[in-house]
């Protein structure tokens, strides 16, 4: 059944996520394991992909997570995923993670990370979504932030080929000079 063309607005996908840290989610240091947080983070993206395309939907790519505060035994997270940008299959998801010490009542904001998911039709081939009706600025402000994201990855991206193909004897040296590892004679 081709999915629907009609706009939707950001805030018809918006989708919060709140769960409980538990002992077994914890790791040797009694922090809990970034992976917990990458797997919530993958299902909220997922709920707020699914529900703007109206479709089942892939993870592609996974940008900037970083964790700036670790999170407790204890502490509620809750995971704010909305739909920052749509492509033709492809949508950006803007995540906001924060941290809450019950007892306390203390909020952190542990990060904030984008993931882009596909929507696939029945054939598995990637398929239409909704355009975004963006309804506040916010929302413009969010639409146009990934743009620039998109662009500056593009360019990442071919900066980084350029530097693989051009594997330049002196420029590496050069790089190496002052940092600490020691490149073994046998490759000299
Ligand atoms: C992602 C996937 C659907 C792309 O399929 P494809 O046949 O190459 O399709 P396309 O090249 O038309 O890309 C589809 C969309 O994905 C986007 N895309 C592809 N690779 C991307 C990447 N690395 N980063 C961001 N977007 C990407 C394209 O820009 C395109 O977006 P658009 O339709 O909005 O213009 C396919 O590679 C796939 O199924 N990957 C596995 C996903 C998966 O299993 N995830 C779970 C992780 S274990």
């Amino acid at each position: 059944m081709p999915v629907s063309i009609q706009p939707k607005p950001a805030s018809f996908s918006r989708v919060t996520i709140t769960e409980l840290m538990i002992p077994s989610y914890a790791n040797f240091g009694g922090k809990i394991h970034g992976g917990i947080l990458l797997s919530l983070m993958d299902k909220v993206a997922y709920a707020a992909a699914s529900k703007h395309s109206g479709a089942y939907c892939v993870t592609v790519s996974v940008d900037t997570v970083n964790f700036l505060q670790p999170v407790e035994v204890g502490e509620l997270v809750s995971l704010k995923a909305s739909v920052n940008h749509v492509g033709n299959s492809s949508m950006i998801i803007g995540i906001k993670v924060v941290s809450e010490n019950v007892k306390t009542g203390v909020v952190k904001h542990t990060n904030t990370c984008y993931f882009t998911m596909v929507a696939k039709g029945e054939d598995d081939k990637p398929t239409t979504v909704p355009p975004l009706l963006l309804e506040t600025r916010t929302d413009v402000r969010r639409f146009v932030e990934a743009i620039k994201r998109k662009n500056y990855k593009r360019e990442y991206d071919l900066l980084l080929n350029q530097v693989k193909r051009n594997w330049d004897q002196e420029a590496i040296s050069s790089l190496l000079d002052g940092q600490r590892c020691v490149v073994s004679t046998s490759i000299q």
